[in-house]
């Protein structure tokens, strides 16, 4: 059952349908199966328009979107966005002031200073030569589930690989035990509401319930990291929490995100590029005929359909975008995905081209908050990929019946039967 204040939240979010939407509706059916079509005529009549559905500007050229990502008038902070809308939200959505505190210490949220600090204190950890040393632990965890999907008659990509695989390996770089992975992936899953334009009471209750079970857990582990340290994330973030870098709180919330960051868009990015692969055939031999490919092949498949859609800022003065006034405390929508179609910035962007030279996508955005995950996105994707083309040259799967989730920050697959 919701409580009030959740049905509240979610009544005000009833979405303007129909014509009233506007040129941009990321729930309407026809979006969710194709983006493209709908956002190449959003970026041609109005690169930057005010959406009725999200109550924010959303920006759809690649020039455009680029500046945006790197221009510090913008704050990543959702809290400081002053429209009615999100007032409302946060005086409906009631937070604790201990739920509220953790959402204020997100690497978006905190001041520069702070945000830099924790940059800086994950940039060796999560940096290409330590990402790489970690492959044959990853090659290990791929192979430990396609032996358990070899010999099956149903195999669904999301479910049985692409979803449990980047909880295994964030966990084991962490320092968190393999055999807490499920749980772990619960408590990211219900924090996939942070990245939707169109946040719901019910799953803010869902994000809260995780957060009370997942913060103890955290606060369980760094005691035990304290008794007994590892060669593992956590161990080395308290060394520097001990020489005053960051707080409890700001180190708590750090690690949680460092769990969360990476789950949905890994899955994604594995089911989107198998998804992509079914679709071009041609594609797909040449990659299995030349695995040196790969490097170029991830870097096409994050954007030819991009796991992470959209980026929120906020403007913290008054701005203008391409003539549009976009006043201070409004949310501005980064729309990566449509950034990444423009033919613009690429010749012919719905053809999927593994060898595409001069790739600069933008999907794993730009500027202060570029991605913090790139090299185990693409070294954990290239492992899942290569073993699979190795392992099963010859799976299939039907191109034609694939189900879009219907979230506007991400995009993937609900599912994705293979025969292998
Ligand atoms: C294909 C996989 C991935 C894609 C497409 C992706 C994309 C992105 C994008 C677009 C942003 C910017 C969001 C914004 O500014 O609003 C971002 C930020 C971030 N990503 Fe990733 N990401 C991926 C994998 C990962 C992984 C594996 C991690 C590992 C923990 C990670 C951690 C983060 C973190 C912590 C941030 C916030 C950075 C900050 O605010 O300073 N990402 N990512």
């Amino acid at each position: 059952m919701l409580g009030l204040a959740q049905r509240a939240v979610d009544r005000q979010w009833r979405l303007p349908i129909g014509p009233l939407a506007g040129r941009y509706n990321p729930y309407d059916p026809a979006y969710i199966r194709d983006p493209y079509r709908q956002l190449d005529r959003l970026r041609a009549a109005a690169p930057v328009y005010h959406s009725r559905v999200t109550g924010s500007y959303v920006i759809s050229s690649y020039a455009l979107a680029s500046e945006a990502l790197l221009d510090r008038s913008y704050s990543s902070n959702r809290g400081l966005d002053t429209s009615l809308r999100s007032r409302m939200f946060f005086r409906l959505a009631r937070f604790t002031p201990v739920e509220r505190n953790a959402l204020d210490n997100t690497l978006g949220a905190v001041p520069d200073e702070v945000h830099q600090r924790m940059r800086k204190a994950i940039a060796h950890d999560f940096g290409r030569r330590r990402i790489t040393e970690l492959l044959p632990r990853m090659e290990f965890w791929v192979d430990k589930l396609l032996d358990e999907a070899a010999g099956r008659q149903e195999f669904d990509l999301i479910e049985d690989f692409s979803a449990k695989l980047p909880v295994l390996v964030a966990a084991e770089l962490l320092g968190f035990p393999p055999q807490d992975a499920r749980k772990l992936q619960e408590w990211s899953d219900s924090y996939l509401v942070l990245v939707d334009p169109l946040i719901k009471g019910a799953g803010i209750a869902r994000m809260n319930a995780a957060f009370h079970q997942f913060d103890p857990y955290v606060v369980q582990t760094l005691d035990r990291k304290r008794a007994e340290p590892g060669d593992d994330l956590i161990t080395r973030l308290l060394e520097r929490h001990r020489d005053g870098e960051f707080d409890d709180v700001q180190l708590r919330v750090l690690i949680m995100m460092l769990m969360i960051a990476g789950h949905e868009v890994i899955t994604n990015l594995i089911g989107n590029a198998v998804a992509a692969l079914l679709r071009f055939p041609e594609q797909r031999k040449l990659l299995t005929d030349d695995p040196d490919l790969m490097p170029s092949a991830i870097e096409e498949f994050v954007r030819y359909e991009s796991p992470i859609q959209a980026a929120w800022r906020i403007a913290t003065e008054d701005l203008e975008i391409a003539g549009v006034r976009v006043p201070a405390g409004r949310a501005v929508t980064v729309l990566i995905g449509a950034a990444n179609n423009d033919p613009a910035e690429f010749d012919e962007p719905r053809r999927l081209d593994l060898a595409r030279t001069d790739n600069q996508h933008i999907g794993f955005a730009l500027g202060s908050h570029y991605c913090a995950g790139p090299w185990l996105a693409r070294v954990e994707g290239a492992a899942a990929l290569s073993r699979l083309l190795e392992r099963f040259p010859g799976f299939r799967g039907d191109a034609s019946r694939l189900r879009w989730k219907p979230a506007a920050g991400l995009r993937g697959l609900y599912a994705l039967p293979l025969v292998l």
